[in-house]
């Protein structure tokens, strides 16, 4: 609603400046007649003839200056009778109203936008400006490729046939028996056969939903490798683009919608609705990959403070480094977590795998520390936990090196990587101690938990229930502790970070997602709201089959083809398929695949995610990689302050990994499908769309409608009483009497009727006055008499002032 009375200019609504109009047409409305009653009373003579004085006799008495010059209609005090005193004070009253009704009314008149009824859009592409719209290769040039490992004599061999395929692999046994060499007799086919792509396209049909081959990576080239047949063979590239870590919002970019407040990207090519002129609203179906993690707190800290000189062995400021027990030690549960009960697609338990890997980390640290010992070793028949030597507080130093980096957030697949096992021979560690170590606790005994919570190797085979889970250990940004400044790393300050345990899966799902579009703005799309998809609550029926290739390929390097696929095909031979509102992605962190290592085939829907967590869990999170942009917060201290406040507790510190997995998938890959079809390059969009475009609704300010208002009820008084007048004060109102009233107080007439009675009568008819009486001359000075007659009056000395006896001429 718009304020009462507007501030500035800049806020004036077109109601106020209607307003202002108004209040100038009320002035020119009085001004006008004033001046124009003011000329006329100039060009108006002592004689004119009858006529002429009941014209200007008219147009003097209307306009404002009796009342300004309180002549006699005027009216106030006198002789006048009240009634009729009362009945004419109206007048100007009413006048006033009316003015102030036209003034004040549409100052309450708004503008505000409004969504127009629904109707089916065209839409047309945007382009995206952005790093990410220029890091995009330009599509077409490059068609999807696929190779695949293959397996001989139990050892994992370069090439293998592919799925579907019919490329010829033959593996030659060397001569000494110590390997094998590939031959490809007719060259290696990497174009995916036209069944894959039938079957794994089949679910999607015209709709907006992209399917597993819309996913492409964003930057593609071609690449000659010997060891693949020679053959040139289109390939993926890798660069980071840009971080969406401190956006916290969803953002559009070139191929994908970017979820960058709880981690998820969705493939979508932009198009907005053309030709309409303030834009629309309107929702689609997208297909969304999200990674989802589970952390749980080890309630184990790594506490450090900042010296003033540099460590020259370590080359690091941090000093001091232990490892705190905050309850993960001493508090502990010592029952041993249950074995996990992975239920593949079901349900990828996270904070079961979390917890597991957090309770293993612990035991295995605490009995690396002799904190307490392990079953029956090395006294025979003693059991765990027999002793327990640590309190809340207590503190262990750690050895550290500056590859550490203890003043930024760490994510690594290492567990108890603090101990610094596998590396404490190398020369430039400092601090820590000489732990007795026992039970012989070794750095693979750390490396086990990685699988365990993983619960799937390189040598399984690819299945359904073998989903891709990455674990690892998450050291939070480092919060200060002694009160000082939260971002400064000031000598002598205290620092300490919580240790987390995080379990990460990825899953594809639909979700429903409300764009607004803005043709006006320089920002021409936005995304509103992102939920998942409701489906009716047979879910059983409803919610989308998913289908995978099940060849039983180990999951090695092989990456399996997944997608919506249409229900006839559930039942084909080596398809897999669940039916579920989200399919959980295949895989394992095993192979160690990472993005930045390098991609050998263009087939990105298959792997990007999975490579995309590696990366985060591998390079990204822990070492910093060959990455650009800051993940770490080591040289962003706006990210730094953000892992600083998702760090300190477990439950939102899986938002971490999630927000990095966010960026590295948006810089990987684009969706190229868009409501213009597959490719977005038809003209129909798939399947009918609705959009709302937005108009505006004019809105009224009821407090701007109280003088119209009263301007109502007054003229509903008025006409009520006019009908009372004229039904029941005995026919005294009405046209007739009216007109009698009109004609007896017209100046000409009442002149002509005093000066020439024969002739004239207040009552005769208009017409005939004007024919016989109008033309008379009448001189008006200080008596009105017939032109050319002297005046017959006489001062009245005795009374004084301006009055005179006026003497009958006929009485002479
Ligand atoms: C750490 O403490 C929290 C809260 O008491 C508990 O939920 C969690 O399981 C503990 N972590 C471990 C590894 O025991
Ligand atoms: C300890 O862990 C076991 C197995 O995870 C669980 O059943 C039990 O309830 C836990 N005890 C406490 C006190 O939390
Ligand atoms: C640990 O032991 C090694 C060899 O026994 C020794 O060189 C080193 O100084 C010791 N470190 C500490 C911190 O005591
Ligand atoms: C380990 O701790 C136990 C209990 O405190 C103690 O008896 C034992 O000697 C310690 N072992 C070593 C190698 O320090
Ligand atoms: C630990 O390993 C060392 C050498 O690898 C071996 O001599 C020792 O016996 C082992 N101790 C235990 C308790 O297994
Ligand atoms: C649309 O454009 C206007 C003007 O540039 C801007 O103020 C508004 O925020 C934009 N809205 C959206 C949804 O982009
Ligand atoms: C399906 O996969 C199996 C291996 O699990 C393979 O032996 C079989 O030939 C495949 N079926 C078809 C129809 O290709
Ligand atoms: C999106 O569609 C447009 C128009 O067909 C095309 O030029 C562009 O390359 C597509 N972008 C992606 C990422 O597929």
């Amino acid at each position: 609603m718009s304020s009462v009375v507007p501030r500035l200019v800049g806020e004036l609504t077109v109601g106020h400046v209607a307003g202002i109009i108004a209040a100038c047409v009320v002035i020119i409305r009085f001004l006008c007649p004033a001046v124009i009653t003011y000329v006329l009373a100039g060009l108006l003579r002592d004689t004119e003839t009858a006529s002429t004085w009941t014209v200007a006799s008219a147009g003097l008495q209307k306009s404002v200056w009796p009342t300004i010059l309180r002549t006699d209609s005027a009216g106030s005090g006198g002789a006048a009778r009240t009634l009729i005193r009362v009945t004419c004070t109206a007048f100007p009253l009413m006048a006033l109203l009316c003015a102030i009704t036209g003034v004040v009314t549409p100052l309450g008149l708004g503008e505000e936008p409004a969504t127009l009824p629904a109707r089916a859009g065209t839409f047309e592409y945007i382009t995206d400006d952005s790093a990410y719209g220029l890091g995009t290769s330009i599509r077409g040039r490059h068609s999807p490729s696929r190779l695949c490992p293959g397996e001989h004599l139990n050892r994992l061999a370069p090439l293998g046939t592919c799925p579907y395929s019919n490329t010829e692999v033959v593996y030659v046994d060397a001569p000494d028996g110590d390997g094998f060499s590939v031959e490809l007799p007719k060259g290696y086919d990497t174009s995916i056969p036209d069944e894959a792509r039938d079957i794994f396209s089949s679910g999607t049909g015209r709709s907006t939903v992209s399917n597993f081959f819309d996913i492409e990576w964003r930057q593609v080239s071609s690449e000659v490798s010997p060891n693949r047949g020679d053959e040139e063979v289109s390939v993926g590239m890798f660069r980071p683009l840009e971080s969406s870590i401190l956006d916290n919002k969803y953002k559009v970019i070139e191929g994908l919608i970017v979820d960058a407040i709880n981690g998820g990207i969705g493939f979508r090519n932009h198009t907005v609705p053309a030709g309409l002129s303030r834009g629309a609203y309107w929702e689609e179906d997208i297909l969304f990959v999200e990674p989802s993690t589970a952390c749980v707190n080890t309630n184990l800290t790594l506490d450090f403070g900042i010296s003033p000189v540099r460590n020259a062995e370590s080359n690091d400021h941090i000093a001091d480094l232990v490892l705190t027990d905050r309850g993960g030690f001493s508090q502990m549960n010592t029952t041993l977590p249950p074995l996990l009960v992975l239920n593949g697609q079901a349900e990828p338990e996270l904070q079961q795998r979390a917890y597991k890997s957090a309770w293993l980390n612990n035991a295995l640290t605490m009995v690396y520390l002799n904190v307490t010992n392990e079953k029956d070793k090395p006294r025979q028949g003693m059991k765990s936990f027999s002793y327990m030597d640590s309190v809340v507080g207590k503190e262990f130093p750690m050895p550290h090196s500056s590859t550490d980096d203890y003043d930024v957030l760490r994510l690594s697949t290492v567990f108890g990587n603090y101990l610094r096992l596998g590396l404490s021979s190398s020369g430039s560690v400092s601090g820590g101690r000489n732990y007795s170590n026992p039970f012989n606790i070794s750095e693979s005994d750390f490396d086990a938990i990685s699988t365990i919570c993983a619960g799937t190797v390189s040598a399984n085979p690819v299945n359904i229930t073998n989903i891709y889970v990455g674990c690892g250990l998450l050291r939070g940004a480092p919060r200060r502790t002694d009160g000082g400044p939260l971002l400064q790393f000031e000598s002598g300050s205290k620092w300490s970070s919580p240790l987390h345990a995080c379990a990460s899966s990825l899953r594809a799902t639909i979700k429903t997602v409300r764009f607004q579009s803005n043709s006006t703005g320089l920002v021409p799309l936005q995304v509103l709201s992102i939920t998942p998809k409701t489906y009716a609550a047979d879910e059983e029926a409803d919610a989308p089959l998913w289908g995978l290739e099940d060849w039983g390929l180990r999951l090695n390097n092989f990456s399996p083809i997944w997608g919506l696929v249409s229900p006839e095909y559930a039942t084909r031979k080596n398809v897999t398929t669940v039916r579920k509102p989200d399919f959980h992605l295949i895989g394992t962190p095993d192979n160690g695949l990472t993005l930045e290592g390098g991609l050998q085939d263009n087939l990105a829907g298959a792997s990007f995610a999975q490579f995309a967590m590696n990366t985060v869990y591998r390079t990204v999170g822990d070492v910093g990689g060959n990455w650009p942009i800051d993940l770490r917060g080591a040289a962003s201290l706006s990210v730094f302050q953000r892992w600083q406040n998702l760090s300190q507790d477990a439950a939102t510190a899986g938002a971490i990994i999630n927000l990095m997995w966010t960026d590295v998938a948006a810089s990987a890959v684009v969706g190229t499908r868009g409501v213009l079809g597959e490719g977005n390059s038809g003209t129909k969009p798939a399947g009918e769309i609705l959009v709302q475009p937005i108009g505006s609704r004019i809105t009224f300010d009821a407090r701007y409608g109280v003088p119209a208002a009263i301007l109502l009820a007054w003229l509903g008084v008025i006409m009520l009483a006019a009908l009372l007048c004229t039904c029941c004060c005995g026919g005294r109102a009405g046209f007739q009497t009216l007109r009698r009233r009109i004609e007896q107080l017209s100046v000409g007439r009442v002149f002509t009727t005093f000066l020439f009675p024969q002739e004239s009568t207040l009552t005769m008819p208009a017409k005939q006055w004007r024919v016989s009486n109008g033309p008379k001359i009448v001189t008006v000075d200080v008596v009105a008499r017939r032109a050319g007659e002297e005046p017959m009056y006489a001062r009245n000395e005795q009374e004084g002032g301006d009055t005179y006896g006026l003497i009958d001429w006929r009485k002479r």
